[in-house]
């Protein structure tokens, strides 16, 4: 249901999407806003929608190719659009030897800051250098152009080393995010068949160690692919290594004067995949090319927030989701630009350790999620008042629409009213930014909590539940018409399901699940998610992911999973179980924890475990997650009608209070 009454709206925001705190108070977006100059933002806009081959062969240009292509964009297949047919090129090569020709070959392209203090930093000619020998210690165990390595890794440079190995040789690279468990490694070294993995003896996340080569060798068990794994000395930390399988990572890349030739790919010749959470079974793994993924990294970066030469950008996010891929790893350096990077939890061992940072290091643009604002500034305004950060130029903020309260205090401790804040809306999918500020192009005005324009070459639209577009001020689905470069290529191995998620909701437009609106000024408010994906501290989650965790335990016979609203982590996973015949009760919310933990990691772990006798269904056997929600928020639960177990509601009820009371002692 659409609600067009921007009253009505103003109720429905907090009581259905509860990660959507437009403003603290609940009242309607702001409509304060904050004036940059403005530039050539719309002359620059209007040309890449009305004249887009024109506008895309003179901006593919922004990487080197081997052989130019001959045609711009081939729709023939769509939705599985082509960009730059016929063109090759290597992104390992725009990334690091293009550079090595000029004044860049000593310059710093990582600035590691390991969270123990440990400082490493490697030039664009050290960097090529590691990325030569470690391709040639992967061509030498076997690996060839179109095979699949796992890149399990911490934030060391070791990870865009193998990143940049890969695509050096055409290997299609999939990292999994570190925080991963051996169930949830496996699923996704199994879904793409990985040959290889690259991996870690441990990682670090404040102070403690993560035994990473621990979980790989419980993961490998079940995955038959993979002949060979290598393996970082990060920690000195004793390992279990499998003989004729295991290899020290060192000892691969000793042959230190190594070159290797980069492989020239297709445009859209795979560079990786990288999975990600739907509303239906196992992750998707979203495929990106190498030629029109580049160009839009590239670009995206530069015209949001125009790095120049020797600035330092720090992108505060993990190479495990697209954010480090796109803007730790590949936009950066396919710049030329100096990308930092930071191993550790950003509170620790103090509240100050980003701040910290930020005035070590010169930080110049500052690039970090909602949810790590919201805890920081919990924190007070005492720990960045100890630093200077005074080099900081622009700000920038991804994962989730931003509190306009946090989006102030960011602008106005951090950035001291003089940075622009750059909210960039996007996706695993997209490859880029779609929505956010220009620096490049002139910023204008920005409004807190909206991501603002699109980019150049993205023409979004606001639909009704009929595909009808909206107007003013109204909410809808956000649909993406027309393609743009960094789109993804398909679903791995899962070419239907690319058509059924994206394209089959709505005719000719990309579906993406999230509901926005657009304002007078053409500004969009994105408003959180339509569908069964949750939002944990910016890590997206498909609730199903979670229930199925559950139930893999082997206690519960059912389980639904539902989101409530957190003050710092934007929601919070609550759960609903039902223990199998038998199952003792005692113990089994935190025996339900632990295995999730193990098996997926931390970050599916739920928040609350509410065990009970049954859950509430419709006639037809469907869990009625929409009931759960309404009960949990002690809301009007609209039509049960075709609610058959009653009972369950009062169940619920009653655990819920339990579980408050508990909370409040
Ligand atoms: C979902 C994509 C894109 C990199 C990080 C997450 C939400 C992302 C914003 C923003 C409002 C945002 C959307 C989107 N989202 N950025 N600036 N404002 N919402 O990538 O894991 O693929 O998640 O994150 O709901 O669909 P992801």
């Amino acid at each position: 249901m659409i609600i067009r009454h921007s009253l009505a709206f103003r109720k429905d925001k907090i009581t259905l999407y509860p990660s959507v705190l437009m403003k603290d108070d609940n009242s309607l977006p702001t409509e304060s806003s904050f004036s940059f100059q403005r530039g050539t933002y719309e002359e620059f806009y209007a040309k890449s929608i009305e004249k887009p081959k024109e506008f895309w062969n003179e901006h593919a240009h922004i990487l080197d190719w081997h052989s130019e292509w001959h045609q711009v964009l081939d729709q023939r297949k769509a939705p599985f659009y082509r960009w730059f047919i016929g063109g090759k090129l290597n992104l390992s090569y725009n990334a690091l030897d293009r550079h090595l020709t000029n004044y860049r070959r000593n310059k710093a392209a990582i600035i590691w800051v390991g969270e123990n203090g440990d400082e490493k930093i490697v030039t664009y000619h050290g960097l090529l250098k590691r990325v030569n020998a470690l391709a040639q210690a992967m061509r030498d165990s076997g690996m060839q152009k179109g095979d699949r390595v796992i890149i399990y890794l911490p934030m060391i440079i070791e990870s865009v080393v193998a990143t940049l190995a890969a695509a050096r040789i055409g290997v299609v690279f999939s990292v999994v995010f570190s925080g991963f468990g051996a169930q949830a490694l496996a699923d996704r070294i199994n879904a793409c068949k990985a040959k290889m993995v690259i991996t870690a003896d441990g990682g670090r996340r404040s102070g403690k160690l993560i035994d990473l080569k621990k979980i790989v060798n419980e993961a490998l068990e079940d995955c038959p692919s993979v002949e060979e794994c290598i393996v970082v000395n990060h920690m000195n930390n004793p390992v279990e290594m499998v003989e004729d399988r295991d290899f020290w990572y060192h000892e691969v890349t000793a042959q230190k004067h190594v070159q290797v030739e980069p492989e020239w790919m297709d445009s859209n010749d795979p560079l990786f995949i990288l999975y990600t959470s739907g509303t239906t079974g196992k992750p998707k793994g979203v495929v990106h090319g190498n030629g029109g993924y580049g160009v839009w990294a590239a670009n995206t970066l530069k015209w949001a927030f125009d790095p120049s030469e020797d600035d330092r950008w720090w992108c505060a996010a993990d190479i495990g989701w697209i954010t480090g891929h796109t803007y730790i790893i590949f936009a950066p350096l396919l710049l030329g630009v100096t990308s930092i990077m930071y191993e550790g939890a950003i509170n620790y061992p103090e509240p100050d350790r980003m701040w910290q940072i930020v005035e070590k290091y010169g930080v110049n643009i500052l690039y970090t999620s909602p949810t790590a604002i919201r805890m920081l500034m919990r924190y007070g305004e005492n720990y960045p008042s100890k630093h200077d950060l005074s080099s900081l130029r622009e700000l920038g903020t991804v994962g989730e629409p931003i509190n306009p309260s946090a989006w102030e205090w960011y602008y106005h401790v951090i950035g001291h009213g003089r940075c622009p804040i750059i909210d960039t809306y996007w996706q695993t999918e997209t490859g880029g930014f779609i929505i956010s500020p220009t620096a490049n192009l002139g910023i204008g005005m920005l409004k807190p909590g909206s991501a603002t324009l699109p980019m150049p070459g993205i023409f979004p639209v606001v639909l009704d539940e009929n595909g009808e577009e909206l107007g003013i001020n109204e909410k809808g689905y956000i649909c993406i018409k027309r393609p743009w470069p960094g789109m993804m290529l398909t679903l791995y191995n899962d070419d239907e399901r690319y058509k059924s998620v994206y394209f089959s909701r709505f005719k000719d437009v990309y579906f993406n699940g999230d509901y926005a609106m657009k304002d007078k000024d053409g500004y969009f408010w994105l408003l959180g998610r339509s569908d069964e994906v949750i939002k944990v501290s910016g890590h997206r989650i498909g609730t199903i992911e979670i229930e199925d965790a559950l139930v893999a335990s082997g206690d519960v016979s059912e389980a639904a999973v539902i989101a409530r609203s957190d003050s710092i982590k934007g929601e919070a996973i609550v759960s609903f179980v039902v223990p199998k015949i038998g199952v003792r009760k005692e113990g089994l919310q935190e025996k339900l924890k632990r295995d999730v933990r193990k098996a997926m990691g931390p970050i599916l772990v739920p928040d609350e475990v509410h065990v009970i006798e049954s859950l509430p269904k419709t006639r037809s056997g469907k869990i009625m997650r929409r009931l759960l929600k309404a009960v949990y928020l002690d809301q009007m639960p609209g039509d049960i009608s075709t609610l058959e177990n009653e009972a369950s509601v009062t169940e619920i009820r009653e655990s819920i209070e339990r579980f408050r009371k508990e909370i409040k002692k």
